[in-house]
Order: structure tokens, then C-alpha cells, then sequence
């Protein structure tokens, strides 16, 4: 029997293509191994966002520079896009490099390098074809990532994304739907919408048909209780995605919408083609909205020109929005992209000191609003159970984290379920409560 093991690195897209990709491998005749060291083929997902991420896979790689065994080293994904050839210089011993725009072709990929051939590519970059199979192995039994899109068409001046996959190009709703659905039939109860840009969604033969339009029909599939979706950039992002969450509550009560800065000079100087007063007026939408929705969002500090006053203008922001989670990041420069070009420069040790800064006033924030919640009653859809606490572990509509004891123990068998939970104490990171009743 043939072994692949696969490691992966980056975002939920990069997640939901190991599953695809696991997938087609398995239809192919491999079984998924559970260490590299009993794989015949191993497999790096890789993401390049920022030179950390990057860095990864070739420590990975490292590890394996000698002795082999005839084991094979393929590199999937954004560094494998962004790199292509030069990834064979750096780590000889790897024989595939394949970027996410080209893993339709996997099978005949696969198929030459078991007929011996030692350098396999598809890096072509330009496509308009989705990566669609039937043989996608998603990891989680109750919660399933669905792409709707690929690629992004936006130009943000730090960001890689355009360059590793490729241009935006949307599935038809016809198929976004048959998945959801079938889903929904193989007992899946929550779907994540996955895309770099949801917001600018289009059915390619409707071009009326937009992302609300999508939100609206997928939320009425039946057997669906959760649907969320991810990612929302602000400039695409308008009233009827509100009204939509608003219509109906399979729709999450959460929204990740980056800001990246609170300065409106430094916002231009990203090419992100809102203004802060742009973006707040997006805030105050969901703010009007009939339920109170979660924000969340991503923060980039020390961009290049960020001066002091730039700096104070996002942490205005933040704690005027109020997010109830954020990831933040220092500016990493990567390569093709607009902002390299760009002068000022902020030294690492500054960029270091603004985002700590930044991460207290968030968990200040997030401690504050995690404690407006102690006393009220949430449904929490069930993920696992934690036996060194004794707890079992839910998440609520808002994608909060909420942890509970209940009668039965572990033995109760929640996994899956979605059950009425009373929050009885509050941290920055998460809520933990008892359990009231099944829903
Ligand atoms: N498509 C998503 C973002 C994907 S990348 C969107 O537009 O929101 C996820 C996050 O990584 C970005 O929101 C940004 O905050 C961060 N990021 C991207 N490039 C970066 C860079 N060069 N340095 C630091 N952070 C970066
Ligand atoms: Fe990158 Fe901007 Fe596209 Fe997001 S919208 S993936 S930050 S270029
Ligand atoms: Fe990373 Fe590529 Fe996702 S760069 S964040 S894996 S799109």
C-alpha cells in the first residue's frame, strides 16, 4: 500500500485544499499516514503570508535533507506557488511543486512521479477553473468547509494572496448548492463559506446573483444549523449581507472584517480602498442589527510610513469598535508586492512594541465583554471533550469558545450537539457555564 502523510500550514482554505487534496490521494490508492516517517510521499501545504509561515516548510524540509529512504517530498500550496523552481535548488530532495490553481492536476502529477520522473510542477497561476472533487476528506464530522471562490482580485500592498492563487474567479450557485446540501444530507450541520474576498461573490452566468442572494439560499438548506463564512473585506461588504444574517439565524451571529489600520493615510497607502470612516459606517450597520453580531478582525502593525499618530488611530478604533477577538501581526515585507517599494521602514523593536501594546488593549476589550455575557443562556454547538478539566467544549453562534460541565460527564456523548448552556464565569479567551438542555 502507498502512504502520504500531509502537513499544513495557513489559513482555512489552505485547510479545506488538505482535504481535497487527501482526498484525491486517496482515490488514487493511498491510505493518509499519520507521521512522515511511514509515508512514502510527504506533503508540505505551505503558506508564504508572512516570512514565518514561509520559513516552516524548510525547516521541515531540513529535517529530512538525508536519509530518506526513497521517500518522496512534494511542497503544495502558497510558497510552492510563490517559489516554483527555486524550491528544487534550496531542497533537492523534493520531486513535486504545485501551487493551489494547478491540483486538478494532482492525479497525473502523482502519476509521473510514481513512474520515476524527479521534478514534477504545476504552477501555472492564470486559471479561471475552481478546484472541485468529489473525493474531499473533510476532517470534521459536523463542521465543513465549502469553497465559493478562489483566488482575489484586490491589491492590498503587503499581501502575497494575488500572487500565490491566482485570480478571483467564483463557483457557480448551482454547484455551491448541490455541496451544501449534500452535506447537509451526509449529516453535516454547520458549513463554513470559504473565499479570500466572500463579498465580492458572483454566480458566473448571474452576475445579479450576489453573495447575500447565496447566504439567503444556503442558509435555508435543511439539516443546516450553523452556516458561517469567511473572509469579508470591508470595501465589498454592504447592508444586505445584514439584512440577510438578520432574516434568518442558521446565519452566525459573527463577522470577521479586517481593518488592518485605523488610519485612513495609512489604509491608502495599503491600497485597501476604504477610509476609517468607511469602515466604521460597516460597524454601525451590524451594530443596527435585530441581533447583536460579533466582530472580529485583523490588525497589520508597522507598516511602512506607520508613524506614532497613525498608531494611536488604530488603538482609537479598536477600542471603539469593541471587537470581540482580533489577530495581529507585525508587518512582514514578502516578496512581489507594492509595499517593498514603499519608504519608512519601521524598525522591528518598534513594530514589536505597538503590537503588544495593541494585544493588551485587546484582551482588556475582550475580558470586558466576555463578562457582559456571564448570566445569560447560549447555545453551544459541541466540538470535543476536555478530560484534564472535566469540561466539555462548545462554541456559540458568535464563534465564542464556551466550555461547561454537564451531568452525564464524559460519558454523555455530545459531540456534535447542540445544547442551551447558562454562562457562568468569563476570561478574556473564553466563557465557561453548565448546561441546561439538548436543542
Ligand atoms: N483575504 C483576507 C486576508 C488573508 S491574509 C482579507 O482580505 O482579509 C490574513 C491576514 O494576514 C490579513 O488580514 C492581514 O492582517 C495579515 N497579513 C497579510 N499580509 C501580511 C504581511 N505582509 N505582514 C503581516 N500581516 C499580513
Ligand atoms: Fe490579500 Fe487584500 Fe486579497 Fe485579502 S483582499 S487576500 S489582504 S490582497
Ligand atoms: Fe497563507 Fe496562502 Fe492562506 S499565503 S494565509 S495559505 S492564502
Amino acid at each position: 500500500m502507498k502512504r502520504f502523510y500531509i502537513e499544513t500550514f495557513g489559513c482555512q482554505m489552505n485547510a479545506h485544499d488538505s482535504e481535497k487534496v487527501a482526498g484525491t490521494l486517496a482515490a488514487l490508492g493511498y491510505e493518509q499516514a499519520v507521521s512522515p516517517e511511514e509515508a512514502d510521499l510527504v506533503l508540505y501545504n505551505t503558506c508564504s503570508i508572512r516570512d514565518k509561515a514561509e520559513q516552516k516548510v524548510y525547516s521541515r524540509l531540513q529535517q529530512f535533507r538525508k536519509g530518506a529512504n526513497g521517500k518522496r517530498f512534494g511542497v503544495l500550496g502558497c510558497v510552492a506557488q510563490q517559489e516554483g523552481l527555486r524550491i528544487f535548488e534550496r531542497a533537492p530532495h523534493v520531486s513535486l511543486v504545485c501551487g493551489s490553481a494547478s491540483y486538478s492536476r494532482l492525479p497525473e502529477l502523482i502519476s509521473e512521479l510514481e513512474k520515476g520522473n524527479r521534478r514534477v510542477t504545476g504552477l501555472e497561476l492564470d486559471s479561471n477553473e475552481t478546484f472541485e472533487t468529489p473525493y474531499t476528506r473533510r476532517d470534521n464530522p459536523h463542521r465543513a468547509y465549502l469553497t465559493i471562490m478562489e483566488g482575489c482580485d484586490k491589491s492590498c500592498a503587503y499581501c502575497v494572496v494575488p500572487y500565490t492563487r491566482g485570480p478571483e474567479r467564483s463557483r457557480t450557485r448551482e454547484s455551491i448548492l448541490e455541496e451544501a446540501r449534500q452535506l447537509a444530507q451526509q449529516g453535516w450541520t454547520e458549513i463554513q463559506l470559504l473565499g479570500q474576498n466572500v463579498n465580492s461573490y458572483r454566480d458566473p452566468s448571474r452576475s445579479d446573483y450576489k453573495f447575500a442572494d447565496l447566504l439567503r439560499e444556503v442558509a435555508e438548506i435543511p439539516g443546516l444549523r450553523r452556516v458561517r463564512f469567511t473572509t469579508s473585506h470591508p470595501r465589498d461588504f454592504g447592508p444586505e449581507i445584514v439584512e440577510a444574517i438578520d432574516a434568518n439565524p442558521v446565519l452566525c451571529d459573527h463577522v470577521h472584517l479586517p481593518v488592518q489600520s485605523g488610519s485612513t493615510r495609512v489604509l491608502e497607502r495599503m491600497q485597501r480602498q476604504y477610509t476609517r470612516e468607511e469602515y466604521l459606517r460597516r460597524i454601525e450597520w451590524l451594530r443596527k442589527a435585530r441581533r447583536p453580531i460579533a466582530i472580529t478582525t485583523d490588525v497589520i502593525v508597522g507598516f511602512p510610513g506607520e508613524t506614532e499618530e497613525d498608531f494611536q488611530a488604530t488603538l482609537r478604533l479598536v477600542e471603539e469598535v469593541g471587537y470581540d477577538s482580533m489577530f495581529s501581526f507585525k508587518y512582514s515585507p514578502r516578496p512581489n508586492t507594492a509595499a517593498l517599494q514603499l519608504d519608512g521602514q519601521v524598525p522591528e523593536e518598534e513594530k514589536g512594541r505597538r503590537l503588544t501594546i495593541l494585544q493588551e488593549l485587546q484582551r482588556s476589550i475582550q475580558i470586558r465583554r466576555n463578562a457582559e455575557l456571564v448570566g445569560t443562556v447560549q447555545e453551544a454547538a459541541v466540538e470535543g471533550y476536555n478530560q484534564a478539566t472535566g469540561q466539555w467544549i462548545g462554541r456559540t453562534s458568535q464563534n465564542r469558545i464556551l466550555n461547561f460541565t454537564h451531568p452525564g460527564g464524559a460519558g454523555a456523548d455530545l459531540t456534535g450537539k447542540y445544547l442551551r448552556v447558562r454562562v457562568t464565569r468569563a476570561g478574556p479567551n473564553s466563557l465557561a457555564g453548565e448546561s441546561l438542555d439538548l436543542v
